[in-house]
């Protein structure tokens, strides 16, 4: 297992469209290995393949907190499958946006079916974080992030923020 570099706002590659996965193989399952290991180092509960540079249907997850058993899941080609009329707002961060976090508001449940990690078929009824965990990441497969959830006016001061930050990370130039 190995932890990859994140792919940071404003880098396109975030808002590329992936591709479903067609096989769900050793280098699938390597894949989201290094996938939980990235996410586990971050720290953070949820992470897409693209955020990793990688533009394929697959996320993992994993809500257990600090002391608690890792309970990691693995979903992939998750499709959501109905949305409840009941919503919930969350305060949503991501490890693509670092240091800034919004209100987030999203159905409060969402039934998803998906492929776990032997291939086989599976669905999931997911409520609270979850539910919220999930539309965040499987967002991410669509190329969109959670600050498109918010104002423009804060989006826009957001992105104008990490633009400037990754331009004052011109090679070369020497921080102390
Ligand atoms: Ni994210």
């Amino acid at each position: 297992m190995s932890i990859k570099p994140l792919i940071i706002l404003p880098d396109p590659v975030l808002r590329q469209v992936s591709k479903p996965v067609e096989r769900v193989d050793a280098d699938l399952r390597k894949l989201a290995d290094d996938m939980l290991e990235t996410m586990y180092d971050a720290p953070g509960i949820g992470l897409a393949a693209i955020q990793i540079g990688e533009p394929r249907r697959l996320l993992v997850i994993d809500l257990a907190k600090e002391g608690e058993e890792p309970q990691p899941h693995v979903f992939i080609n998750p499709e959501v499958l109905e949305s409840s009329d009941q919503r919930s707002v969350y305060e949503e961060g991501c490890l693509s946006i670092p240091d800034y976090y919004a209100e987030v508001e999203r159905p409060a449940s969402v039934r998803v079916k998906y492929l776990d990690r032997d291939g086989k078929l599976q669905e999931i009824q997911a409520e609270g974080l979850m539910a919220t965990c999930l539309q965040h990441e499987i967002d991410h497969l669509n190329g969109v992030l959670f600050i498109d959830h918010i104002s423009k006016l804060k989006r826009d001061m957001v992105v104008r923020k990490f633009k400037k930050l990754a331009k004052d990370k011109v090679p070369g130039k020497m921080v102390g």
